[in-house]
C-alpha cells in the first residue's frame, strides 16, 4: 500500500524547504496531506501545496467542512507517519507539553502514529535550556527527532539549526516507514522508545542503587583548533556516553558529565558540562573530583596543534600546504588512573578495528582503570545506534552481545551499581 505521511509545516523560515520535501516523498511514492499552522502561511501557501501533494491542504481546526469531510481525530489516524517539518521551538515546546490550540498541534496530541519531528530554529533557541527540555521530553515520549545541521543561518548567525537537508529528511521517512509495526506503541521506534521501556526494567533492576553516588561521566569527541575555522577531532556522536549518563541518573547517581562538541539534549537530572578541548576536559573532570566512579567514554583527539592560529591559515599559492605541528593532548583517564583523588571505579572505553580484547587488556594497565569497555568500531558504531562491548577486566573478559547503546548503557550502570554497592554496606 502507498505509503501515507501527515506533513505538518510550522512556522519558520525553512518552511520553504517543505515544498522540496513533499516533491521527493511524492517521488518515493508516498502520498502527502499537507497541514500548515498559521504562521506557517506566512511562508508558503496553501495553494502552492495544494498543487504539490495534489490533496486538500488543512489549516483551520474549525473548518467544518474539513470536519464533516474528514474530521481531526481521523486525519490525525490515516497517516502512516506524521513529519512535522519545519518544526520550529515554539512548536516542539507545545508537542512536549501536550499543549492543542490549533490544527496542527491538535492533530499531534491525537495522532496514535510515529511522529518524526525535524528541528530547524536559530542557534541560540536551538541550545536554550527549554528547547533542550522540550527536546528530551519529547526523546521520553517516543517521537523520533533529527538533528538539524550546522551552518549559517537565515539570520545571519552560525551554528547548528538550519532544516536537514530535504534529502536526509526523505531517506528518514523512508527508513522509520520500514520499521516493524506492533501493537504496543513503543515498538518498532528505534533507541529512544527502547530506552523507555528499558526504564521501567532499569528501574526494576537498578532502583536507586546509586543514591547518594557521583558518577563523573565524559563523553563526544574533543575539537582541538587549527586556527578559528579549522579543528581537529574524532568521529563520536556522544550517543553511547549520553546515554550512560541518563541510565546513571535513573539509577539515581549524581552525574556530571562532560560533553565534548556534540548536538544532544541533556539527559534528566544530569549535570552537563560543555567543553571544547581535551585540556578543557580534563580541567573540567578534575573539577567534579571527587566522583565514586568515572566512565571515560568520550574519543579524546590525541594531538593538538602545538599553537592555534588566531587567523584562517591561507593558501600562499607555492602549492605548499602550511605545516601543521602537533603536541600531545593529556591523556584524562591515565591522569585520573593516578590521580590522588581517583574514583574507586575507573572505567574506560576501547575504540578498537582490530585485536579488540589484547589491545584493551593493555589499556587497562597503562591507564590504570579497572574496566575497558572495548568496541569494534570497524563497522558503523560511530554515530549508530547499536553497540557489541566486551568487558575487559584483570578478572577476565565479557562479551555481550550487539545491543541499543541504551541498553548497553543500563548494563553498565547495573554493573557498576554492583561493583559500588559492597563499599556501601
Ligand atoms: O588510548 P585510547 O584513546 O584508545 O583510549 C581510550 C580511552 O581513554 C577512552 O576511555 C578515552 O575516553 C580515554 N582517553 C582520555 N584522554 C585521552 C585519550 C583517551 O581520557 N587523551
Amino acid at each position: 500500500m502507498t505509503p501515507r505521511i501527515l506533513l505538518i509545516i510550522s512556522g519558520g523560515i525553512a518552511a520553504y524547504k517543505s515544498l522540496e520535501l513533499v516533491r521527493l516523498l511524492r517521488k518515493r511514492g508516498m502520498t502527502v496531506r499537507a497541514v500548515l499552522t498559521e504562521s506557517a502561511q506566512q511562508f508558503v501557501t496553501p495553494l502552492s501545496l495544494g498543487v504539490l501533494t495534489e490533496n486538500p491542504v488543512f489549516t483551520d481546526l474549525f473548518n467544518l467542512k474539513d470536519e464533516q469531510e474528514i474530521g481531526h481525530i481521523q486525519l490525525s489516524r490515516q497517516a502512516d507517519l506524521v513529519v512535522v517539518a519545519p518544526a520550529t521551538a515554539n512548536i516542539l515546546a507545545k508537542m512536549a507539553n501536550g499543549i492543542a490550540d490549533d490544527l496542527a498541534t491538535t492533530l499531534l496530541l491525537a495522532t496514535d502514529k510515529p511522529v518524526l519531528a525535524v528541528p530547524a530554529m536559530n542557534v541560540r533557541m536551538w541550545h536554550h535550556r527549554a528547547t533542550q527540555r522540550n527536546l528530551e521530553r519529547l526523546h521520553a515520549d517516543g517521537v523520533h527527532i533529527m538533528t538539524p545541521d550546522d551552518g549559517e543561518m537565515a539570520c545571519g548567525e552560525f551554528g547548528t539549526g538550519r532544516l536537514p537537508d530535504p534529502e536526509r529528511i526523505a531517506a528518514e521517512v523512508e527508513r522509520l516507514l520500514a520499521l516493524p509495526k506492533q501493537d504496543d506503541p513503543l515498538a518498532g521506534q528505534p533507541d529512544f522508545a527502547v530506552g523507555v521501556q528499558r526504564f521501567s526494567t532499569s528501574l526494576e533492576t537498578n532502583g536507586v542503587r546509586l543514591a547518594g553516588r557521583h558518577i563523573l561521566i565524559t563523553a563526544g569527541p574533543t575539537h582541538e583548533p587549527i586556527d578559528p575555522v579549522r579543528y581537529i577531532a574524532n568521529r563520536s556522536s556522544g550517543k553511547q556516553g549520553f546515554a550512560i549518563a541518563a541510565a546513571a541518573a535513573r539509577a539515581g547517581a549524581r552525574v556530571t558529565l562532560v560533553a565534548g562538541p556534540v548536538h544532544l539534549p541533556t539527559p534528566e537530572g544530569v549535570t552537563r558540562v560543555d567543553v571544547q578541548t581535551a585540556r578543557e576536559m580534563l580541567s573540567a573532570v578534575e573539577s567534579a573530583l571527587p566522583a565514586d566512579a568515572a566512565i571515560m567514554v568520550a574519543a579524546v583527539a590525541d594531538w593538538r596543534t602545538a599553537d592555534a592560529a588566531d587567523q584562517k591559515l591561507k593558501k600562499d599559492g607555492s602549492g605548499q600546504p602550511a605545516p601543521l605541528t602537533l603536541v600531545e593532548n593529556p591523556d584524562i583517564l591515565a591522569t585520573l588512573g593516578h590521580h590522588a583523588q581517583r574514583p574507586a571505579l575507573l572505567i574506560g572505553f576501547a575504540a578498537e578495528t582490530q585485536n579488540i580484547a589484547g589491545h584493551a587488556q593493555a589499556k587497562l594497565a597503562r591507564k590504570g582503570a579497572d574496566w575497558i569497555v572495548a568496541n569494534d568500531v570497524s563497522g558503523d558504531v560511530m554515530g549508530g545506534d547499536a553497540n557489541a562491548v566486551q568487558i575487559v577486566t584483570a578478572s577476565g573478559i565479557e562479551a555481550w552481545p550487539a545491543l541499543p547503546k541504551g541498553q548497553v548503557a543500563d548494563k553498565l550502570i547495573a554493573k557498576v551499581a554492583d561493583a559500588l554497592s559492597p563499599r556501601s554496606d
